[in-house]
């Protein structure tokens, strides 16, 4: 089984692409992988934070993870502060980048340009990424296209801490899904689904009761033709839908498309297969948002779990880097 890790930041609402583009494809493969999931509260600190609705977000994270099926008996699923090491080994990924490699990052140079106050976390967030993925001899790290960047840098550390202190780590790949697994905003569909972008219209977001679902997709914005076709180039809004619906049934898109002549009835379709793919969701996420003390004890089992691997790789990491031990 493939040590796997991948990180989730409490922040925003999860919306159809994180579900269609990463949440269901852990959930299927969660018997196949030693997989382990992590509520990244310590990345969402880099941009000040209202601590009631971050409290809020990452409980609701934790629900709307197990209520899409990911079994915290099977996989280990936690929250980044509870494992302390994580901190900890942060610090030493700092002290093995250098300020030139961080400072190319992509991710912070546009975060930096658009907020008025830059916090050194946001500058040194991909070393605390890259202690994420070390501490549990990670092989795979199922990203986005988006975090290419950033694993690219975790390899690098990686092989520089062994080079320089002898084998310590795993080097780890990244796992980045198919292009097809781009689920566009409604409103604006050569643009990807974000939490970041706002477009409340364009982003179905998991929890959206179904009467809203239905709007969304009833206004989705197409094109000026009539024909139903699968060409993400040509008809970027249609083939959103198309891909949507082939992937909520779980079919090829061209298949799907040939099925209708008409927008309307595509629209219908696809919302109704969208609010029966969520119902499941939607239902477990009611229970366990009824019974916060139940989610409250998953993170902490998965604390536990973590901590085990976590600490052993710290045992390691500070006997090679002559720290003494504890
Ligand atoms: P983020 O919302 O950026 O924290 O991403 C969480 C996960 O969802 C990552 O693995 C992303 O690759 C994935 N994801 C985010 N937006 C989309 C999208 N529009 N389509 C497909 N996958 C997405
Ligand atoms: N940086 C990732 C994002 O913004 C979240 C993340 C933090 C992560 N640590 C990770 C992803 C470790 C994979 C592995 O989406």
């Amino acid at each position: 089984m493939a040590r796997v890790f991948s990180g989730i930041q409490p922040t925003g609402e999860i919306h159809l692409g994180n579900y269609l583009g990463a949440v269901r494809r852990w959930v299927a493969t969660q018997h196949d992988d030693d997989a382990l999931y992590c509520i990244v509260d310590l990345h969402a600190l880099t941009v000040p934070k209202d601590p009631t609705e971050l409290r809020a977000k990452i409980l609701e994270l934790a629900q709307v993870l197990v209520a899409a099926g990911l079994d915290p008996e099977v996989v280990t699923l936690f929250a980044q502060s509870h494992v302390a090491e994580h901190t900890e080994l942060g610090w030493v990924m700092e002290c093995t980048a250098s300020f030139g490699e961080l400072r190319r990052m992509t991710q912070f140079k546009e975060k930096a340009e658009r907020s008025e106050f830059v916090s050194a976390g946001l500058f040194t967030y991909p070393a605390l990424m890259a202690a994420d993925i070390l501490l549990y001899d990670t092989e795979k790290v199922p990203v986005g296209d988006d975090q290419r960047q950033h694993l690219e840098l975790a390899r690098d550390l990686a092989v520089r801490f062994n080079s320089r202190y002898g084998e310590t780590f795993v080097v780890p790949e990244a796992a980045i899904p198919p292009v097809a697994a781009r689920v566009m905003d409604l409103q604006d569909p050569r643009r990807k689904m974000s939490k970041s972008v706002d477009s409340p219209q364009g982003t179905v977001l998991v929890l959206d009761e179904p009467k809203v679902i239905e709007r969304k997709f009833k206004r989705a914005v197409t094109d000026s033709e009539s024909e139903v076709r699968y060409d993400p180039e040509a008809k970027p809004g249609v083939s959103n839908l198309v891909a949507i619906l082939a992937a909520a049934t779980d079919r090829d898109p061209h298949e799907v498309a040939a099925g209708y002549t008409q927008y309307g009835p595509l629209k219908a379709d696809t919302a109704e297969a969208v609010i029966e793919l969520l119902r499941p969701l939607q239902e477990r996420f009611a229970e366990l948002a009824a019974d916060p003390a139940e989610t409250a004890r998953i993170l902490a089992m998965g604390a536990e779990k973590a901590r085990k691997t976590a600490s052993a790789t710290m045992v390691r990491v500070r006997d090679r880097l002559g720290l003494p031990p504890l």
